[in-house]
């Protein structure tokens, strides 16, 4: 069940993630869940987006049945509950990633201000109210590309493409990197962006696996492993007992039945010395 708070303008429900499945968000920066809003309200979106082309698109978010079906959907508000915490805080602004189609290709690029780092105090969400097939040149992400910097308009990078039926909602750390794809189909094609905020300090408040355990997770391989085990740590209320050795040592994850045991290095407790 949702409880909205609407002096405070946030939100509480249950988490609906597991240990894995942060984890795999620390990882790869984004998450699709496709098909997720009524086909009413995708199809009130759209038209709310038609009948107000002067009014900047934040006016939608004090409409209570965008709110209500949109912005607290159960599965995204699960979702978003999970990584940032109680009290989430709802959107102040809304962007609205209008295309005339057929349009061009557009660079590869992080958005501005993107920090690199461990900490996720807020998340960046995209809505689909319309069908984004890849004729009408659908937002393509970079999993992993969130962790570092990387150049602008840098062309070789291969990505995920997030084509998906209307009512559809992917959730990204803001550093992720994006482009838009190339549009052949003609209309337009309206893609909404807004953040949700955490207003309270992290720690691990989602689903628990028994049997998940810190030291075999899956970090990833060398150069990123201790990007997210820092940044998993971080969202655990953990971040002062990360550290790593490099090299070889945790975090570092190598195919399984590679080792013959379990790495060096692991900062949980002292020192074994
Ligand atoms: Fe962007």
């Amino acid at each position: 069940m949702i409880r909205h708070d609407k002096k405070n303008r946030t939100f509480d429900c249950e988490p609906t993630l597991t240990d894995t499945q942060i984890l795999k968000f620390c990882r790869e920066g984004f998450l699709m869940m496709e098909g997720l809003v009524p086909d009413e309200i995708n199809r009130r979106t759209f038209a709310y987006l038609d009948e107000h082309p002067s009014k900047g698109p934040s006016s939608i978010i004090l409409e209570d049945w965008f709110r209500d079906n949109v912005l607290l959907e159960p599965q995204v508000a699960g979702a978003v509950r999970s990584i940032l915490g109680t009290a989430v805080g709802l959107p102040v602004l809304m962007s609205n990633h209008r295309v005339q189609c057929p349009a061009p290709l557009g660079d590869w690029h992080h958005d501005a201000d993107s920090l690199f780092g461990p900490e996720v105090n807020y998340l960046q969400v995209f809505y689909y109210p319309q069908d984004a097939p890849v004729e009408m040149g659908p937002t393509e992400v970079l999993p992993g590309s969130h962790l570092q910097e990387s150049p602008r308009g840098v062309e070789h990078h291969r990505g995920v493409l997030t084509t998906a039926p209307a009512g559809s909602v992917f959730i990204t750390i803001y550093s992720l990197l994006h482009r838009r794809t190339k549009s052949t189909a003609s209309g337009m094609r309206n893609l909404l962006k807004w953040s949700y905020w955490r207003t309270v300090p992290p720690k691990r408040d989602w689903i628990h696996e028994l049997d998940f355990d810190f030291h075999t997770a899956d970090y990833g391989g060398h150069g990123v492993c201790k990007y997210i085990a820092h940044m998993f740590y971080w969202l655990c209320g953990k971040a002062d007992e990360f550290r790593t050795w490099g090299g070889q040592s945790w975090p570092c994850s190598f195919p399984p039945g590679s080792q013959i045991d379990k790495s060096y290095g692991f900062p949980s407790g002292p020192p074994k010395w």
